[in-house]
């Protein structure tokens, strides 16, 4: 009640400030007192907020509330796959074999560390279908470009010089062109087609020996299982290029489709998504890529390998790949991340991880079948784990963006979901619940949306102005992501 000043401003920590208040108690002196820098390294105006100890948990509770997450409630954050991070997960990346040791610390002493990397290698390799993995990657992102340095690798090693190009949906996530650049390649763009699939005839003029690969996401960004993808692959492999496929969206396979028996060469997971981790702006994460048999040999080092003795004894090291990229990181990949991912699949156990891509599906259907009265559906299919809404029929007809239903969506408590992304939708929507959510939860989603479609007819100015009840509003959000203001400086 008394948080916020009379005039309702929430107070910083130096509105809470009175000359001589401490909150700390400092220990009696029990080392030779030390004589001050010279005083021209001192800075005698340095304005410092002197608060107790209350004030500062209150100040520190209350902004911890101004964060959103999955804990908090609903967060249907398309293509970001914010499921419930089990607790359990977090509980093993803390326990001290775990969270205390140094990746410095030699092999013999962290073999328990080693065995759960190289357990992990193979999960993953056989969720996916490929021959072998590697835990380096940190992010997404990263797992992309360590995936298109090993397609450069291959086709360099072979002699084959003359692939310049990476083929890339108009759908794909914008890390994927940005990777390919990273790693060298021009960026050539491909349609996609009137049912959301790849443009087959856009392929097939495309292709030829300046390409290196095509980086793909199935299902896509908008959602939707890419049906022409067995063909999709065939005109790639015959032109001798290789298959990239962007796995974020690898909740909706699970147990049920492995990219490896599709044909892809290489293929990423974004750990912190499909196997938990709390993430969201911005980290932490982790991007194991996946590879077969052709791309075995040049994965980052190192990989872990498991060594048995002249007497049967089993143990693990690091090792390089015999024509490896080479490194991605300072180590050997976000350790607290692979743990958590380790945790996950094991609590869930095979028919675990199939249902999660079911539950997972079944709820992006579920929420597609009741909105879509009211929310334009481009592409009018079945979709996997996400559905991807237009705002254009709101904005058409009552001048309401796909961004002012996002803002008013805070309003109810409930994370916008992600918003003009993919690029090809007009005013896009794009919704994941997870497999995580109950049923109720879902209703309760649905009828906040169907509610709020009812409001841009009735009254569009409520949802122009939303969010209103947050500490703040409408954000200039290229200045915040440009030129962020995140330190207090005195006036
Ligand atoms: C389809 C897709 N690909 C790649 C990425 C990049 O992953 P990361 O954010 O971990 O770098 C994302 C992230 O949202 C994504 O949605």
């Amino acid at each position: 009640m008394f948080s916020p000043d009379s005039d309702g401003r929430r107070k910083l920590l130096m509105d809470r400030s009175a000359p001589g208040r401490v909150g700390t108690t400092m220990p009696p002196l029990d080392v030779p007192e030390q004589a001050l820098p010279p005083a021209d390294m001192l800075r005698a105006d340095l304005d410092m907020p002197e608060v107790s100890e209350a004030e500062l948990v209150r100040y520190f509770s209350q902004i911890s509330q101004f964060n959103f997450s999955i804990d908090h409630n609903f967060y249907p954050l398309g293509s970001c796959t914010m499921k419930y991070n089990p607790k359990l997960n977090d509980e093993m990346a803390g326990l001290p074999g775990m969270a205390e040791i140094h990746p410095r610390q030699p092999a013999p002493t962290v073999q328990g560390a080693l065995k759960l990397m190289h357990e992990l290698q193979g999960l993953l390799a056989e969720i996916t279908g490929m021959a072998g993995a590697s835990l380096a990657p940190m992010a997404g992102a990263e797992g992309e470009l360590t995936g298109m340095l090993m397609i450069r690798a291959y086709h360099l090693a072979r002699g084959d010089t003359k692939r310049t190009a990476a083929l890339i949906p108009d759908s794909a996530h914008g890390t994927n062109p940005a990777s390919a650049a990273m790693a060298g390649y021009d960026v050539v763009t491909l349609p996609t087609d009137a049912n959301g699939n790849t443009d087959l005839d856009a392929l097939r003029a495309a292709v030829g020996d300046d390409i290196a690969g095509f980086m793909l996401t199935q299902p896509s960004t908008l959602g939707l299982f890419d049906t022409n993808i067995t063909e999709v692959i065939r005109i790639v492999h015959d032109a001798g290029g290789l298959l990239y496929g962007d796995g974020a969206n690898l909740n909706a396979l699970l147990g049920r489709v492995k990219p490896g028996d599709l044909g892809f060469d290489v293929v990423h997971s974004n750990l912190h998504k499909t196997f938990t981790q709390p993430h969201g702006g911005g980290g932490p994460g982790a991007g194991a890529v996946m590879v077969n048999d052709r791309l075995l040999p040049f994965l980052p080092s190192p990989v872990v390998e498991r060594r048995t003795d002249a007497d049967g004894n089993e143990s693990y090291d690091l090792a390089s790949p015999p024509q490896t990229i080479g490194k991605m990181g300072a180590f050997h990949g976000n350790f607290g991340a692979l743990v958590r991912a380790y945790s996950y699949i094991r609590t869930l156990g095979d028919s675990g991880v199939n249902a999660v891509s079911e539950d997972a599906v079944v709820n992006a259907n579920y929420v597609l079948s009741q909105l879509k009265d009211l929310y334009d559906l481009p592409y009018d299919r079945t979709c996997m784990h996400e559905v991807v809404f237009s705002a254009r029929n709101l904005k058409r007809d009552y001048g309401v963006s796909a961004l002012d239903v996002a803002k008013r969506l805070i309003d109810y408590g409930v994370h916008p979901p992600t918003m003009y992304f993919p690029l090809i939708v007009e005013e896009a929507l794009m919704i994941e619940p997870t497999e995580t959510e109950s049923r109720e939860t879902l209703d309760q989603f649905i009828g906040v949306m169907r509610r709020i479609a009812q409001e841009a007819r009735d009254n569009p100015a409520l949802l122009r102005d939303a969010p209103h009840d947050t500490p703040n509003t409408r954000l200039d959000e290229a200045a915040a992501a440009r030129r962020p203001n995140l330190r207090w400086r005195p006036q």
